[in-house]
Order: C-alpha cells, then structure tokens, then sequence
C-alpha cells in the first residue's frame, strides 16, 4: 500500500534468553516483581529454596518458572544471573552457577562481596557487574549503583542497566571500591531518613505534642518533602531556601542545625564510619 511504512514484527517484551534470579527474600524478590511489572516475567527464572508458596504462586501466575535450587536451570541458557543471597551464603551458593555464568552476565547485589571472591567461586565468568540497590527498590523507587568489569560487553552492560532499572535509578561507577561509598550513602540511606524521622518525633513531644501526633508530623513531613524533592527539577538547597524566611522559624531551627556546619560534620563522620566499616566487611568476604 502506498504511504504505508512496512515495519518488522516486533518481539514480545517477554521473548529472549532467561533471567535467573538466586535468592528471592527481600531484595531478589523485589528485583523479581519489577522485572514482572517491566514485562519480563515470561523469561525469569526465579530460584530459592524458601519461597512462600503464595510468592511462588504470583511468580508462576507472571509466565515465572521457579524451582529450589540450580537444578532447575537444566538446559537453560541464562542471559543474565542476579545473584542476591545474603553475603555469607555467597561462597556455598555460586559455584554452583558457574556453568550457566560462563554464557551469561553476572550481576551480583551481595554488600561488600568483592569481584575477586566472585571471579574465584564462579570460575571466572567473562562478563560480571557488581551493584548495590537500596530499600526503596521494593516500590519500585530504588537507586542503584553498579560497577561492570571491563570484560562486560556493552550489549551485556545495557541488559544489566534495564535490569537494575527494574527497581527505580542507576547510577554507573568508574571502580569497584566506589561501591562502599554507594553503600555509605544510598544503601544505608535509608535508615538515616528513619532516624531523622524518629528524631523529630521525640522533639516534637518535647516541645508540648502528643506522642501519636509528633509521629504522624513528623512521618508525614518526610514523606511529603521526598516526594516534592521527587516531583521538582529544583535543588535541594534551593528548595530549602525557598521554605526560610529571614528571622522566621525554619531559620531558627536551620541556625541550631547548621551551626559550625554541626549537622554536615555528623552526616560526614557517620557515612565515613559505613564507608570504612565497608573495607572492612570486605576483608572477610
Ligand atoms: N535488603 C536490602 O535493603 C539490601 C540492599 C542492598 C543489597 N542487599 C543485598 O541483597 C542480598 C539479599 O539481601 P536480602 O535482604 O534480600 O536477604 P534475604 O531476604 O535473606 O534474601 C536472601 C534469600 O536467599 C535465599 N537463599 C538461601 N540460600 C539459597 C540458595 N542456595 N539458593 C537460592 N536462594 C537462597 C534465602 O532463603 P532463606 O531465607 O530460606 O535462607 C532468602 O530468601 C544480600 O547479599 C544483601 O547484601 C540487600
């Protein structure tokens, strides 16, 4: 037909090799459940011998195969591997995708595991990209930053990134020491925001509110500022000036908090403190 534009069929967004996913707790099975809502359910292979039987119900309900251990990855032909037990379990569960990884890109979310120890249980896959997600990952508003070794194709570095993406942001890094300083900042994260919240909670008490409405306050206070820190182009310290006028009370708070950069010093002490304690962890992994 004339003016009409002949285009090839394109493949379904669930044709392809299969993704593995070893250890679906926590982190593995919110990586799971994004690559099912980005449409690769059909092609995940999900592996953990602890699965709730209503998880492994969803997982194979999305087009998933799932199964106990390594077994069921028999005649498959991984195109990627997620690795995501826990750290101390890495040096018992790898060997045994050391077959399947030779085909395959590695990418392994376990804190502090080093490339080396992986290379070493794997049997040295070509292909191998470390990252570390965050808690928010699990609604699907994660940031994760990777390191992919220099024998990662570009082709296997973009399947990593669409996959790690399933979960929220990522960011790429130049060396794989970066990554206690991710863990410092981002991984932790987390858990400093909690603080702050409990933080302002109890001062909120001290300063005459019930227990219940200084924890709502000050809950929703963050929720609310995250989510306006996520919906705005602006900065965060001009967001911040926005909200203090001169002489007013944002500014009588920000002045104790800021005082000697008092506020800035702790938050350095305390991500230097994750930051060493990272090498440290590494030591023995
Ligand atoms: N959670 C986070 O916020 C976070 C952030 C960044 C990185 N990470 C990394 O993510 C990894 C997983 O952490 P998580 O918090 O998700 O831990 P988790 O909830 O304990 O998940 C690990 C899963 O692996 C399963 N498992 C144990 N042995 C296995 C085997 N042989 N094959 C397959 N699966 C096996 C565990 O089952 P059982 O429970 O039955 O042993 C569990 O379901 C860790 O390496 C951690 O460092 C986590």
């Amino acid at each position: 037909m004339p003016g009409k534009r002949l285009t090839k069929p394109q493949p379904a967004p669930s044709e392809g090799r299969p993704i593995v996913v070893a250890g679906v707790g926590h982190m593995g099975g919110a990586i799971a459940r994004g690559l099912i809502a980005a449409g690769l359910g059909a092609r995940l292979i999900l592996i953990d011998p602890g699965m709730k039987q209503a998880d492994v119900r969803a997982f194979r309900k999305a087009g998933a195969t799932t199964g106990n251990d390594v077994r069921v990855l028999t005649g498959a032909n991984p195109e990627a591997i997620i690795l995501a037990v826990k750290p101390q379990m890495m040096a018992q569960v790898a060997p045994a995708y050391a077959a399947a990884a030779r085909s395959a890109v590695v990418i392994s979310i376990a804190a502090g595991t080093q490339i080396e120890s992986l290379n070493l249980w794997l049997d040295r896959p070509k292909a191998m990209v470390r990252a570390m997600p965050n808690l928010p990952a699990a609604i699907g508003k994660g940031i994760s930053a990777a390191y992919a070794t220099p024998s990662t194709t570009s082709a296997q570095r973009k399947l990593a990134e669409r996959l790690l993406k399933a979960t929220g942001d990522l960011v790429w890094l130049e060396g794989e020491e970066l990554l206690n300083a991710v863990t410092a900042v981002s991984g932790s994260g987390p858990a400093y925001v909690f603080l702050l919240v409990e933080a302002m909670a109890a001062a909120g008490e001290r300063v005459g509110l019930s227990a219940e409405v200084a924890a709502l306050l000050a809950r929703k206070t963050i929720e609310g500022a995250g989510a306006l820190l996520a919906s705005s182009p602006t900065s965060p310290t001009d967001l911040r000036r926005s909200v203090t006028s001169p002489g007013g009370t944002t500014e009588a708070a920000l002045k104790v908090l800021m005082a000697d950069g008092r506020l800035e010093q702790l938050m350095a002490e305390a991500i230097a403190a994750a930051n060493a304690r990272g090498f440290e962890l590494a030591k023995t992994r």
